[in-house]
């Protein structure tokens, strides 16, 4: 049996549920219709599982809602700020901790304070909101991820891993005066979920420190990167997650977190630095535009929700039914035909729907497709990682360049959903994999200038010839 319930077993039972809806077939094709096929407009209750996000869609504990309810919401210097304060510091060792309502805001902050027009933030792989917010400090953001990466069947343990390579050519070529930060992004989201090794933290560390280049952390899954790392990387196999988590902390001059994914709220995030002067520079912005340095845009309850979720998202029996959880639903899905991106990471599993529907072009966005198709079927919200979200257009919205692949990423809120859920997406998925040429392609209607893939609206192409019934 695979795997063994006895090693896996979720360490909490639940108390609280709400009720998911269940539409019938004829309602799901209205409600996308309606949606414009673009699941951004679903309402959540025309949602039956919904995969769309692991960020701020978490369940909270008894004892985080039991500290929720002491939060201090006094406006400076309420007890909850220094509960979070003290935890978040002993975590990541950085003597200034700033809190925002969640990780943009955070990477607002931080770049309009370290990059300046021209300069260069170079990452393993850039977040689309770390991206914009690089943009919008004027500076570029180059993604350097590791060769393995490109190959999605590869089982290589760490393709979130920045190629170190590069990044050495880079710091010592033409460019390199211009480079004024190293971000790092654990787990690597936007290429698969893969965690990157400590021993390519350390490297990346060492070189930025011989450069004289401030080295960060986009930490959002943190203890998820934390996890891998003591299962995949030999030196660490006899670390707690916490210890691993700790180290890399270290091993940077700062961090930027989503608290949303992590943080096991449904809301905050956080900026961790060393420097005093970038401190001052943060701090006055934050108050600003986020709220006072003791909140930051949080209530007091948000905060002793943190406080707590930091301390339950590093039990490594969570850490180890949650990574049992998504590769047993991985391995569900691959036995179905669906090929995923290799080796699942923990907080989403990315499927290739450019192999499974091959008959579908890019400028037909099968990635969409399959989203689409898996609400049809089976009511299930998930997110296209293809060329609707990553491909360039011209004005009449035609495909110039396609993305590299064409992905759709179900991603796994924490501790909401159970394996009789998941089985239930595979299900579904196993049924489209048993007839995937009735799947029809999509095109744009209408789409706005930026952040297409939010507001998009599509229409589905007609069937293709043979797909069509006589
Ligand atoms: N960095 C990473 C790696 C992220 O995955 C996200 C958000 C952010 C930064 C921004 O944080 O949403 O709190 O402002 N990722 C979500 C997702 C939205 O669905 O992957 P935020």
């Amino acid at each position: 049996m695979f795997p063994d319930p006895r090693t896996i077993l979720p360490p909490y039972r639940i108390k609280v549920v709400e009720p998911i809806p269940f539409l019938t077939a004829a309602e799901r094709r209205q409600a996308l219709d309606a949606a414009g096929y673009n699941p951004f407009n679903l309402r959540a209750d025309q949602v039956t599982v919904d995969l769309l996000s692991d960020s701020g869609t978490g369940a909270t504990s008894a004892a985080q809602e039991a500290a929720a309810a002491v939060g201090d919401e006094s406006y400076a210097g309420a007890r909850s700020w220094f509960r979070f304060r003290d935890e978040v510091g002993d975590l990541t060792g950085y003597p200034h901790i700033l809190p925002v309502h969640q990780g943009r805001a955070g990477e607002r902050i931080l770049f309009s304070a370290m990059l300046r027009p021209g300069q260069i933030c170079a990452s393993n792989t850039h977040f689309d909101t770390t991206h914009a917010n690089v943009e919008l400090a004027g500076a570029e953001a180059r993604d350097l991820p590791c060769p393995e990466a490109a190959d999605l069947d590869s089982p290589a343990d760490f393709k979130g891993n920045i190629d170190l390579a590069a990044l050495t050519d880079l710091l010592s070529g033409p460019d390199g005066g211009r480079v004024g930060l190293v971000l790092m992004t654990i787990t690597n989201n936007g290429l698969g979920a893969q965690p990157v090794s400590m021993a390519n933290l350390e490297a990346t560390s060492a070189l930025c420190r011989r450069f004289g280049i401030p080295f960060f952390l986009d930490a959002a899954r943190f203890a998820e990167n934390a996890w891998l790392v003591s299962q995949r990387e030999p030196a660490y196999r006899d670390w707690s997650p916490r210890d691993i988590a700790k180290r890399a902390f270290q091993l940077a001059d700062g961090c930027v977190i989503s608290l949303k994914k992590d943080g096991l709220t449904a809301i905050g995030g956080l900026i961790g630095l060393r420097d005093d002067d970038v401190h001052a520079k943060c701090e006055l912005n934050l108050i600003a535009t986020e709220g006072f340095s003791t909140y930051g845009g949080l209530a007091g309850q948000d905060l002793e929700r943190l406080a707590q979720g930091l301390r339950e998202v590093l039990d490594p029996a969570y850490l180890r039914a949650r990574a049992a959880s998504t590769a047993r639903m991985a391995r569900l899905i691959n036995e179905a035909g669906v090929d995923t991106v290799q080796p699942a990471g923990i907080h989403a599993l990315y499927l290739n729907a450019g192999r499974l529907l091959p008959h579908l072009s890019p400028a037909q966005f099968p990635g969409h497709s399959l989203g689409c198709q898996l609400f049809l079927d089976g009511g299930i919200r998930c997110a296209e990682l293809g060329s609707l979200y990553l491909g360039t257009m011209d004005d009449e919205h035609r495909l110039l360049t396609p993305a590299p692949f064409e992905l759709v990423r179900l991603a796994i809120p924490r501790r909401v959903y159970t394996d009789t859920h998941l089985e239930y997406v595979a299900a579904v998925l196993a049924d489209i994999a048993k007839d995937p040429e009735r799947i029809t392609g999509y095109r744009i209607v209408s789409t706005p200038r930026l952040l297409r893939h939010f507001k998009v609206r599509l229409a589905p192409v007609a069937a293709p010839e043979h797909a069509r019934p006589a």
